[in-house]
């Protein structure tokens, strides 16, 4: 054992890129750590990783006390900015963004497992460590989830929804198809019961959060954004079984109605949000809902969307989305509503998750605001604060860094230069 010396610390290589777990203890030398808890850049920090969990952080002068190991693996930031690993409320690992409309209908499960896997890995290497994959086909995202945790492939930490729930002919059911063809969504069901029954079947297949459908969408063929999909009865069911078995729910809602009536049956958080009123803002506030406002994604569909497939009714709807969203948003920000970060990557390319963060510094936020919405905001979203959400003694070493100053620049979490998971050294350029 040795004291921590500053001098070995900065005369250390960095690790290769590693998938398996190992059990070296890491010290890592972080010229700025950002304490997304208290919002501040804290200067020459050292912290201790042990099992993949961080042991100890301090400044060189407290931490000069701890026991080093000999042969500790020394990993030196310290011309960069430390961050927690990043997240995203909201992906669909297992879709590509030039896969879209009829072309989708090409794709089968296995199929789409596999461009998970792809996609899991540029998600990681992009900084997010941890993302909620709100909706795939067949618990490929299960499968997903469980090969990243078995060390088989690498991948950000998953929580996966399994199929989503809708109702028969919504935004989460099969449209693209005449009668005939008798093309189902899997998460398709009508009533209160019937919507419970999915609940506790995507729970027994492994879904560790529940998606539904509030409202139409945008992708989705014949469906209107402006129009509420569920009855209160069948949403609060829904609420109700999944906060029962654990879960958190996630829903899908575009239009003031669907969001408001989704509010009220206790939803965890409200994908897009675009159309929330004051009054909805209000209700989100009060009840602590998190609101998940994919305000990026419009520049991608309204530029590559048609190529990509995107049928031209979905463009139409766009184009009356898109702008207003982000104005919801920026009222959102203005009446301290909690905002989660949530990019809905899939519908544009995975590993593009952080472009949004710019996003939301134009509209509203200050870059801490973006940061700690992806980081401790999130992880209050979906239950981890235990273990992820802030660079913390106790909590998984999961590390991000950057060479530039994100706080200047938010633009800096678009191209992320060192990532860390559980320990292991997953990018170091
Ligand atoms: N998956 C969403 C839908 O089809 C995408 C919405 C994207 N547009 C937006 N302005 N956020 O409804």
């Amino acid at each position: 054992m040795k004291n921590l010396c500053l001098g070995l610390l900065l005369s250390s290589a960095l690790a290769a890129p590693a998938f398996a777990d190992d059990h070296t203890t890491k010290v890592v030398y972080a010229g700025t750590m950002i304490d997304v808890e208290s919002g501040k850049a804290l200067k020459d920090r050292v912290i201790v990783i042990e099992d993949g969990m961080i042991t100890a952080i301090g400044s060189r002068a407290t931490i000069e006390d701890i026991e080093i190991p000999d042969d500790a693996e020394l990993i030196d930031l310290s011309d960069m900015t430390v961050l927690p690993g990043l997240s995203d409320s909201h992906v669909h690992l297992t879709s590509d963004a030039n896969v879209h409309g009829y072309k989708r209908l090409t794709r089968s499960t296995p199929r789409a497992a596999i461009t998970g896997v792809v996609n899991a890995e540029k998600t990681l290497m992009a900084g997010f460590t941890t993302v909620r994959n709100l909706g795939a086909p067949g618990f490929a995202d299960v499968d997903l989830m469980n090969a990243i945790d078995d060390g088989d492939v690498p991948g950000p930490h998953m929580i996966p929804a399994g199929r989503s729930i809708g109702i028969t002919g919504g935004h989460c059911d099969n449209n693209l198809l005449p009668y005939e063809a008798q093309a189902i969504g899997g998460g398709v069901a009508d009533g209160p019961w019937a919507v419970r029954a999915k609940v506790r079947e995507n729970n027994k297949y492994g879904a560790k959060v529940i998606k539904f459908c509030g409202t139409g969408g945008v992708l989705s063929k014949g469906t209107k954004i402006g129009a509420q999909q569920f009855s209160f009865e069948e949403m609060k069911a829904i609420v109700d079984e999944a906060h029962l078995l654990g879960l958190k729910v996630a829903v899908h809602a575009h239009g003031a109605d669907g969001i408001e009536t989704a509010i009220r049956a206790g939803v965890d958080s409200v994908e897009h949000s675009s159309l929330i009123t004051d009054a909805g803002i209000r209700m989100a506030k009060q009840k602590g809902t998190y609101l998940s406002m994919d305000i990026y994604v419009s520049d991608y569909i309204l530029s590559e969307g048609e190529a990509a497939g995107i049928l031209e009714e979905s463009l139409a709807k766009e184009r009356t989305v898109g702008k207003a969203q982000r104005e919801r948003f920026q009222a959102a920000v203005k009446a301290g509503a909690n905002i989660a970060f949530g990019s809905d990557a899939g519908v544009y390319p995975h590993g593009q998750n952080g472009r949004q963060f710019a996003y939301m510094v134009d509209w509203g936020m200050t870059p801490i605001q973006a940061i700690q919405a992806s980081t401790i905001g999130n992880a209050k979203l979906f239950g981890i604060t235990e273990d992820r959400g802030s660079i913390a003694v106790g909590k998984r070493a999961d590390i991000i860094a950057v060479d530039g100053d994100p706080l200047a620049d938010v633009k800096e979490l678009e191209d992320v230069d060192f990532v860390m998971k559980d320990g292991t050294v997953y990018k170091s350029d």
